[in-house]
C-alpha cells in the first residue's frame, strides 16, 4: 500500500518551513505541529528544535483526514508507529513529543504553553482550519512568534468565490484546498504565502499579526559546472544534475516542481541524494543514450545495406538493358551501312542506264536522220545515186 509518506513534497516547501523555524528558533525553543502523519514536516521542524536544544510537540490523532485517502490508509496501517519509527530513525525521539489526540482536545491541554512556532496541517476543511487557527494562535509567543500552515493555495481573491464555496467543506476541491484558503483569508488581513505555506508573525507593537515576508535563503549552490555538459547543483537536501542547455533554472519559481519533473522526463535533469549519485545518473544517461543511438545506427546500416543491394540489382538490370540496346544499335548500323552501299550501287546503275539511254537516243536520232535522208533522196535525181549506194 502507498502510505503517502511525503506530505511536504517540494524542496521549496521544506526550505521555507526550515527558514520560518530558523527565524524564531532560540535555545530551548518549543515548536508545535498540528497534523504530523508520517512525520515529513516534523522531521524538518524537529531537526531545528534539536539544533537549538528545544522540542517539537506533534498533535495528531493519526486517523487521517476525514473523507480522504489518508483516512482509508490509517484504517489499515498503524501510521503512528510509522511516524515514531521515522522520528527515531532521525534521532528525534528525545525532541519530538507526540500528543495523540483530536486537535480540539489537545489545544485545551496545551493552553498554558507558549510556542515560538505553530505549524497547522491537520484537518483542511474550512470550519476545522478556522477552529485550529482560533485555538492555536493564542499559544504563539506574543512577540516575534510564527503561526503558519500548509496547503494554502493562494489568497481568497485569487479564486472564484463559487469554487471556494463549493469546496470549503472538502479536503481539496479541483486540486484547491478551498477550506484552508477561506479560513486563513477569513482569520487574517495580511499574511504571506510562499510555496503554499501561509505564515504570519506576532507583534506586540501592532497588537496583532504581520506577514512574515520570509524569503528563501540563497539555497542554490553550484557544485560542479559542466560535468559532461550538466551542472551539478545542490538545492535543499537534493543534488540536481541539470543539462547546461537548459540555461538558468529559477528554483524559486512557484512552478519549479512541475518544471523539474518535465526536465526529468526529458532526461535533462537528474535528482540525487549525493554528488556521486548525480554523476552516476549522468553517466548512465550517456551510456543509455549511446546504446540507443548505436542500436539506431545499426538499424539504419541494415536498411542502407538493403537499399544498396536493391540498387545493385537495378544497376545489373540497367547494364543488361544497355548492352541489349548497344547490340540493337550495332545491327541497325550495319543494316543502314549495307543499305547505303546498295543505294550507291543502284545510283551507279541508274547513271549507267542513263548513259545507255543517252547513247541509244543519240544512235536512234542518227539512224533516224539517215533514214530521213534516204527517203528524201529516193524521190530525187540520179545525182544522188552514189550517195544512196554509200548508204
Ligand atoms: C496532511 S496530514 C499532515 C502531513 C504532515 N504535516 C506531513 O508533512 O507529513 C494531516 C494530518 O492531520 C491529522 N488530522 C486530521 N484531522 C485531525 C484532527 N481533528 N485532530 C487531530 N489530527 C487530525 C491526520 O491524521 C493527518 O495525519
Amino acid at each position: 500500500m502507498d502510505i503517502k509518506q511525503k506530505q511536504i513534497p517540494s524542496d521549496g516547501q521544506k526550505i521555507l518551513l526550515r527558514a520560518l523555524a530558523e527565524s524564531v528558533a532560540n535555545p530551548g525553543c518549543k515548536f508545535l505541529e498540528v497534523g504530523s502523519w508520517c512525520g515529513d514536516s516534523a522531521r524538518i521542524l524537529g531537526k531545528i528544535a534539536q539544533e537549538n536544544g528545544g522540542y517539537l510537540f506533534c498533535v495528531d490523532w493519526w486517523k487521517g483526514n476525514v473523507g480522504t485517502d489518508l483516512a482509508n490508509i490509517a484504517k489499515k496501517e498503524d501510521i503512528f508507529s510509522l511516524f515514531w519509527k521515522n522520528m527515531c530513525r532521525e534521532g528525534l525521539e528525545d525532541v519530538v513529543v507526540p500528543i495523540r489526540a483530536n486537535s480540539d482536545v489537545a489545544s485545551l491541554i496545551l493552553k498554558d504553553h507558549v510556542f515560538e512556532l505553530v505549524f497547522l496541517d491537520g484537518d483542511h476543511r474550512f470550519e476545522a482550519t478556522l477552529n485550529d487557527i482560533k485555538k492555536y494562535a493564542p499559544l504563539v509567543r506574543k512577540e516575534n512568534g510564527i503561526l503558519c500552515g500548509h496547503d494554502c493555495d493562494g489568497y481568497i481573491s485569487d479564486f472564484d468565490m463559487d469554487l471556494i464555496e463549493n469546496g470549503k467543506n472538502l479536503d481539496t476541491y479541483k486540486n484547491i484546498h478551498c477550506g484552508v484558503v477561506l479560513a486563513v483569508g477569513t482569520a487574517f488581513k495580511n499574511y504571506s504565502i510562499d510555496h503554499n505555506i501561509w505564515s504570519i508573525k506576532s507583534s506586540i507593537i501592532d497588537q496583532g499579526w504581520q506577514p512574515t515576508n520570509i524569503t528563501f535563503p540563497a539555497p542554490i549552490k553550484l557544485i560542479e559546472e559542466g560535468y559532461e555538459e550538466f551542472n551539478i547543483i545542490k538545492f535543499g537536501e537534493n543534488f540536481y544534475a541539470l543539462a547546461q542547455g537548459l540555461g538558468s533554472v529559477d528554483f524559486n519559481d512557484a512552478n519549479i516542481d512541475n518544471l523539474l519533473q518535465e526536465y526529468c522526463d526529458k532526461s535533462q535533469c537528474f535528482i540525487a541524494s549525493s554528488v556521486s549519485e548525480a554523476k552516476r545518473l549522468v553517466a548512465r544517461y550517456y551510456s543509455n543514450a549511446f546504446k540507443t543511438s548505436l542500436a539506431d545506427n545499426l538499424k539504419i546500416i541494415e536498411a542502407l545495406k538493403q537499399d544498396i543491394s536493391c540498387r545493385d540489382e537495378d544497376i545489373i538490370k540497367l547494364n543488361k538493358d544497355i548492352d541489349e540496346c548497344r547490340a540493337d544499335i550495332e545491327v541497325l548500323r550495319e543494316a543502314i551501312f549495307s543499305k547505303e552501299k546498295m543505294m550507291e550501287a543502284l545510283k551507279d546503275d541508274v547513271l549507267r542506264r542513263d548513259e545507255s539511254i543517252k547513247n541509244l537516243k543519240e544512235e536512234l536520232s542518227f539512224i533516224k536522220s539517215k533514214w530521213w535522208f534516204r527517203l528524201f533522196n529516193g524521190r530525187s535525181d540520179n545525182k544522188n545515186k552514189n550517195m544512196k549506194e554509200n548508204l
